[in-house]
């Protein structure tokens, strides 16, 4: 392997360290500490895994979570409800609906019925919006997260080629928007894109976030590329597995991110963040 590997578990321990820092000193300032709503609906079993992560963090950097287990059969009214109470509690300063929710409830009505003042997971069309147009408040935590992964490694995706594989809403959409605010040339490929591989081998820099295991190929890598690895998967024999072919990958690659300890921790790390910075613009009356 000649690839130098992107510690994600370290950068997102540190950037939780920093967010318990700025916690504590509200709290011996005799401030509130910062609050997060964690709403799960149902019982999806990698949901959670992630849930959990997520209230074990909030406990590490000072943040006080509230947790909302939902019954899978509970109704869109209802969860609208329980939205509208979070959004006016005064103690509250994130709400995060983990994703996906059952199918009698539309997750668009979900994410549009949450205060964007209070939006961590950056998902509202008006955060995102302000994403495009240059401008962003809370972002989505993944790509978040990945931006902090290239500027902890001194990597500027200024000028760079960069592709993103996948377009969902929750990566590869905003992805492809933090990298063109950070002055990057992008592509986005999708399930109808023609010839990935040509797309993937012009990349400086490769952002995987499609949910296969091993669909980018390693051998498809342009030798002293940066290569990072949003995919989490479960493999038949428990194992976890990124989008991209790891060791093949590694072998050309001048950077990479592993899978697990990569991106994922990030993507938690930066919900604390936003928790935080939430709080603080809520204080300050600029939200
Ligand atoms: N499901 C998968 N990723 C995410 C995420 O970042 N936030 C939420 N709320 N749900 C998800």
């Amino acid at each position: 392997m000649t690839a130098i590997l992107i510690d994600g578990k370290r950068i997102a321990d540190e950037i939780k360290r920093e967010v318990r820092v700025a916690t504590d000193a509200l709290a011996s300032r005799g401030l509130r500490r910062p609050g997060l709503a964690v709403v799960m609906v149902g019982e999806h079993p990698a949901s959670q895994v992630y849930v959990r992560n997520k209230r074990r963090s909030c406990e590490e950097a000072g943040i006080i979570s509230s947790a909302h287990d939902l019954p899978a059969s509970i109704s869109e009214a209802e969860l609208l409800e329980i939205i509208g109470l979070l959004n006016n509690d005064g103690a509250i300063d994130g709400i995060l609906v983990q994703l996906p929710l059952p199918q009698q409830i539309r997750s668009r009505a979900v994410i549009e019925a949450i205060d964007p003042a209070k939006d961590v997971d950056g998902f509202h069309p008006y955060n995102l919006g302000r994403l495009a147009q240059r401008e962003p408040l809370l972002r989505p935590c993944t790509p978040y997260g990945v931006m902090r992964l290239l500027a902890a490694s001194g990597i500027n995706p200024a000028g760079m080629n960069a592709v993103v594989v996948g377009a969902s809403n929750i990566v590869g959409r905003p992805m492809a928007l933090e990298l063109m605010l950070a002055g990057a040339t992008v592509t986005v490929c999708h399930s109808r894109t023609r010839d990935l591989a040509v797309q993937v081998g012009r990349a400086e820099l490769v952002v995987a976030a499609v949910g296969q295991p091993g669909m980018v190929r390693g051998e498809w890598i342009k030798p002293g590329a940066v290569v990072i690895d949003v995919g989490i998967n479960r493999l038949p024999d428990g194992k976890l597995a990124g989008d991209v072919e790891f060791a093949p990958a590694a072998a050309r690659a001048a950077w990479i991110t592993p899978v697990p300890g990569g991106v994922g921790p990030m993507t938690v790390a930066m919900l604390m963040q936003n928790t935080l910075e939430a709080y603080q613009r809520r204080r300050s009356g600029v939200a």
